[in-house]
């Protein structure tokens, strides 16, 4: 067990950078399994969560080389084709790796995923669009067991736009004889991400970051090297991290119209932005405003956020009513942060904040990566010294963030034991 210990009060200030996204290397991974070749990805994050995608990887058969952003998978030999349910359950991201598998070797064996737990978490979507394309599915003993002769070129309209399953289409459609087509798809950039790798593989894919994507068919894929895109949420965890200090912040290595709901809402309190190429510059009010704000799929303001910008929030002078609409537990970080003194009220999907009244240290608990987050925040612009427990559940997702925020003026260190 590791904790966060954080003595706050600190404006952050200075110059930090964005690390490779989370979502977009976990795809991006499962679909080397495709490759029957050799990819080199660059930019690939050091965290749990791409460690353990790593990990089922070399389980199936993949040689695997790393060295810290630079992965080199090689995945010429596939042996298997059933995922562990212990790696299974480390994390909601390995149901990808059925899409892979599926149009790779024609059969995936997998369990229900684990992951956070911030609400129910289906994945009745995937296994409806992998039966719309002629895959068998069947339960057995907790597992799903997949086959198909060949994929069916078909239509599938998604009944919401899922982010997962989209990808689980697109993986499972490269090598199909004929034209896949995702109907509601979902639009976020990882999936635009995901659609440059594989065509660069030589796949064919058309559509990514509109709601409708194609997918025709292709012979075999080649050996490439991709490079990962920004992650877009350490990108706003940052600007927030400067905006509830009341600090200011330049941010390196980040594409600004992927956060654009982010840096929206985050003028309408008050900080002043500047936009360039790769590159944004956040200087804090004095006293931030309230914002309303509801969460929705790209491009709406991502639930992601939703932790992140809450708590910044409870910094704000006036009341800031929050909608949770994408997964229905996500609240559960408040009452840690009404335990520091913040004063939030849930309401179903909805948070009343509170705001402008100073947060006092204490020892709070992450229960999930981005509500974890959320709680640092508080942590940084809390009175006294504050220590957040649990801390695993961040390492999923953020690369070397104390560091990053050290580098900013934080006094924020990272402890083993409980
Ligand atoms: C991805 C992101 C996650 C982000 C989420 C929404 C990765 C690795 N994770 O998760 O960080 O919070 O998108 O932007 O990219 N749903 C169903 N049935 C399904 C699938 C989803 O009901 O079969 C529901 C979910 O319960 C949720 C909503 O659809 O309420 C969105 O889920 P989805 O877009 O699939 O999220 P993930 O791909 O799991």
């Amino acid at each position: 067990m590791k904790s966060y210990i954080i003595d706050g009060g600190k404006k952050l200030e200075g110059e930090s950078y964005v690390s490779g996204s989370k979502n977009a290397s976990l795809p991006i991974i499962a679909a080397c399994i495709l490759s029957g070749g050799v990819t080199k990805l660059y930019n690939v994050p050091d965290i749990h969560d791409t460690k353990m995608m790593l990990e089922i990887l070399k389980n199936l058969g993949c040689k695997i080389k790393r060295n810290s952003g630079k992965i080199i998978i090689d995945s010429k030999k596939i042996k298997k084709y059933e995922i562990p349910e212990h790696l299974m359950r480390q994390m909601r991201s390995s149901v990808i790796i059925a899409g892979a598998l599926i149009g790779r070797l024609k059969k995936a064996t997998f369990s229900y995923p684990g992951g956070c737990d911030i609400g129910a978490r289906p994945i009745d979507l995937h296994i409806k669009a992998f039966k719309e394309m002629g895959v068998n599915v069947e339960e057995e003993a907790g597992k799903i067991l997949c086959n198909v002769d060949e994929i069916k070129p078909t239509k599938i309209q998604l009944d919401f736009p899922s982010v997962g399953a989209t990808e689980n289409i697109m993986l499972a459609s490269v090598f199909s004889k004929g034209e896949t087509i995702i109907g509601n798809a979902a639009m976020e950039p990882e999936i635009v991400d995901l659609q440059n790798f594989l065509n660069r593989m030589g796949a064919k894919v058309t559509g990514a970051g509109t709601n409708e994507i194609k997918i025709e068919g292709v012979y075999k894929l080649k050996d490439v090297s991709y490079k990962i895109m920004p992650d877009r949420i350490e990108a706003g965890t940052l600007l927030c991290a400067a905006a509830i200090t009341g600090g200011s912040i330049k941010l390196k290595n980040v594409i600004p119209e992927h956060i654009s709901p982010v840096i929206s809402k985050l003028q309408d309190a008050g900080c002043n932005i500047q936009v360039y190429e790769h590159l944004i510059y956040l200087v804090a009010p004095k006293k931030l405003k309230a914002v309303d704000i509801k969460t929705m799929p790209y491009p709406g303001f991502p639930t992601d956020m939703q932790s992140i910008i809450t708590t910044t929030l409870c910094q704000a002078k006036g009341t800031s009513i929050i909608i949770e609409n994408i997964f229905e537990n996500r609240f559960k970080y408040t009452s840690e942060l009404n335990r520091m003194g913040a004063k939030i009220t849930i309401e179903g999907k909805t948070a009343i904040v509170k705001g402008g009244k100073k947060m006092v240290g204490t020892i709070v608990e992450a229960s999930d990566l981005r509500g974890g987050a959320a709680l640092i925040l508080a942590g940084l612009s809390a009175k006294g010294r504050t220590k957040v427990k649990n801390v695993e559940y961040i390492l999923r997702g953020y690369e070397h963030l104390e560091n990053k925020l050290q580098s900013l003026g934080a006094k924020i260190t990272l402890e083993e034991g409980e």
